[in-house]
């Protein structure tokens, strides 16, 4: 149970009463995400490490008997992604062929465009509702392989699976070790409050213009790379490679895939630390130190940050986060940083100061997609 997933669902559940002037058979949620580090390493079959956040998008649901899909949520400009969803469904035979059809009506508390997840929030609470309404149970890897298809070839995003796999499989304070390769998950405990830590989200608010291109173009820069390395993907390349590789790729491509190969070590090695047991003394400071390299890699090696995210980040470790860095795609939307909690105050006062605009929250991990009533 996650209250702020029922937060969500009672919201969910009230809209669809006035909308559709009857009782949901059903209310389903589905979390954003942030992901604590390894950063564009999804496409490339390495590692990541997001957690679940406790902010939710439900959906409240009814069958209908007339192939229609009808959906209302208090935002505009989602149809896409629930349709999406009961496409990708239908074609994969998660939902029947002659699937009747539903009522929804959707209520988030996941900020739009931000690098925390809506779209995946959204595709895996209607996944799950659809399913229920079907009577034909999701496991959660389908949940997220369908969505994240739906998201690939109905709104032509080309994202990777980063963002699907947190929302299904999101646990409550505790990060998702996935080797995006074979998809297995390793769930490692992050009670960060009893450890005397927060995990501080710094919005910056900005959505720069040539975000969706950028993504589109370091994926591809990627896979050419591999093409070029001669390996199935970037995964499969280690520092050593990176000598070879100077000799194989111009000087920006060699960055990208210099971020890609010290991104997942980085990962690996976070992990290393939280296996040592909570983060405290030295560890603590090793893992500030993982984060903030990570971000210094996507900026100047990867090169998708943007002037608002350095910002933030900046300001958070004068203002004394152990480690901060972007979270998601980049070219706007959030960073995190890693605060003790007794610093939180003046960390944030610091980044309200250098980014005034800026929306700062604090987030734990939290539960999975699941059905709230
Ligand atoms: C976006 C994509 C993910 C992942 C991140 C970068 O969030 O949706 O698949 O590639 O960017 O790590």
């Amino acid at each position: 149970m996650s209250l702020a997933a029922q937060e969500s669902a009672e919201a969910a559940r009230k809209i669809f009463e006035s909308v559709y002037a009857a009782a949901p058979a059903g209310i389903f949620a589905a979390p954003g995400r942030v992901n604590v580090i390894g950063e564009h390493t999804d496409y490339n079959e390495g590692f990541v490490l997001p957690m679940a956040i406790d902010r939710y998008t439900a959906v409240a649901v009814a069958p209908r008997l007339d192939g229609l899909l009808r959906m209302v949520s208090e935002r505009a400009g989602w149809s896409d992604y629930p349709a999406g969803v009961a496409w990708a469904m239908i074609g994969a035979g998660a939902l029947p062929a002659d699937f009747k059809g539903a009522d929804l009506a959707f209520s988030s508390r996941v900020p739009v465009g931000s690098g925390l997840s809506s779209s995946a929030a959204l595709e895996c609470s209607t996944g799950l509702a659809l399913a229920a309404v079907a009577g034909k149970p999701i496991s959660p890897a389908e949940l997220a392989r369908l969505s994240q298809y739906a998201e690939n070839e109905y709104a032509h995003v080309p994202c990777g699976p980063l963002d699907q796999l947190s929302s299904a499989f999101g646990a409550a304070d505790a990060v998702l070790h996935i080797d995006t390769r074979t998809f297995d998950i390793a769930v490692h405990p992050f009670a960060l409050g009893d450890a005397g830590l927060t995990m501080l989200v710094m919005n910056t608010k900005v959505q720069h213009q040539h975000g969706e291109s950028g993504y589109a173009d370091r994926r591809s820069a990627c896979e050419r790379s591999a093409r070029l390395l001669g390996v199935p993907a970037l995964r499969d390349v280690n520092f050593a490679d990176l000598d070879r590789a100077a000799a194989v790729l111009d000087e920006t491509d060699l960055r990208r895939v210099r971020h890609v190969v010290t991104e997942n070590d980085r990962v690996n090695r976070f992990v290393s630390l939280l296996q040592l047991g909570p983060l405290e003394g030295p560890r603590l400071n090793s893992a500030g130190e993982l984060l903030t390299a990570s971000h210094v890699s996507l900026r100047d090696d990867f090169e998708v940050s943007c002037a608002e995210l350095d910002i933030v980040v900046d300001a958070a470790l004068r203002g004394g986060a152990h480690g901060a860095r972007m979270t998601g795609g980049g070219f706007g939307g959030c960073a995190i940083a890693l605060v003790s909690t007794d610093r939180l105050e003046r960390v944030a006062e610091t980044v309200s100061e250098a980014l005034p605009q800026a929306e700062l929250f604090t987030v734990v991990a939290d539960r999975g997609a699941y059905q709230v009533a």
